[in-house]
């Protein structure tokens, strides 16, 4: 099998690492939007125009099926997207969802869901969690932690005094969505920001869980061959690439 994965920029690299560790792809190809990073602060239209532009990308690949690792396109684009596409496109929301519902907790336990303005704005977490009957969700705009994470910064001052704005006056939570592709690389300094007593929600791993129960995956012999490919600045997509994926 051959899969697309499409982020707004690096972020999708955290999904991607999760899809090289499970090794049941032949070949992955990635696409970032780094001339247009961040999704997040845009609107749903221009969302969903460079989302449709971006399939046209993968117009010249055979792909079997298409990972928007994106949460902030997963919001907005995932139906027109499949509806201008020939092979499946699979969002991260859906998925992150299930994950958490399989972690079995309790329907008052307190959720945390930490993402862009346009994720948090489009409430599809929120009224996803609320269907499944959880009512204790808070739902917070931390698009502060993308810049830093585009920086290099995954822990010291900065990243605690970002970490001290956002959380201060939230609840403890039982569980964290880390609902925005940046935030497994501060997924460390997060779990010791509440004590390392959260259980985090990883799109990464929730995507593969997801595609488990869905296709008929094998663990393959030969490595998954990594193509990466950016509208802008591909040389350093690829460097930002070794450093995280040590590929
Ligand atoms: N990739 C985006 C997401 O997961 C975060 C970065 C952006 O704003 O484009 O929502």
């Amino acid at each position: 099998m051959k899969i697309g994965v499409f982020d707004s920029g690096a972020g999708g690299l955290s999904v991607v690492k999760s899809l090289l560790a499970h090794n049941f792809f032949d070949e992955v190809i990635y696409y970032g939007d780094t001339a247009r990073v961040p999704y997040g602060p845009k609107d749903k239209n221009t969302i969903i125009r460079y989302s449709l532009e971006a399939l046209e990308f993968f117009n010249n690949f055979d792909i079997d099926l298409l990972i928007t690792a994106c949460n902030t396109v997963s919001a907005y684009a995932l139906s027109e997207m499949n509806a201008q596409s020939n092979y499946p496109v699979f969002g991260v929301i859906d998925s992150g969802v299930m994950a958490l519902e399989n972690r079995q907790l309790n329907k008052e336990d307190a959720i945390l869901i930490i993402a862009t303005r346009a994720t948090i704005t489009s409430k599809r977490y929120e009224d996803a969690l609320e269907k499944l009957g959880y009512f204790n969700i808070t739902a917070l705009q931390t698009g502060l932690f993308v810049p830093l994470v585009e920086e290099g910064i995954f822990e010291g001052e900065i990243l605690d005094a970002t970490m001290r704005h956002y959380f201060l006056p939230i609840e403890q939570p039982k569980a964290i969505i880390l609902g925005c592709t940046h935030f497994p690389l501060i997924a460390n300094s997060i779990q010791n920001y509440f004590d390392n007593s959260p259980l985090l929600i990883h799109s990464g791993e929730a995507i593969v869980e997801y595609l488990e129960a869905r296709y008929d995956l094998t663990v393959k012999n030969k490595k998954t061959e990594l193509k990466i490919f950016a509208s802008d600045n591909v040389v350093g997509l690829r460097k930002i690439a070794k450093m995280w994926l040590n590929n």
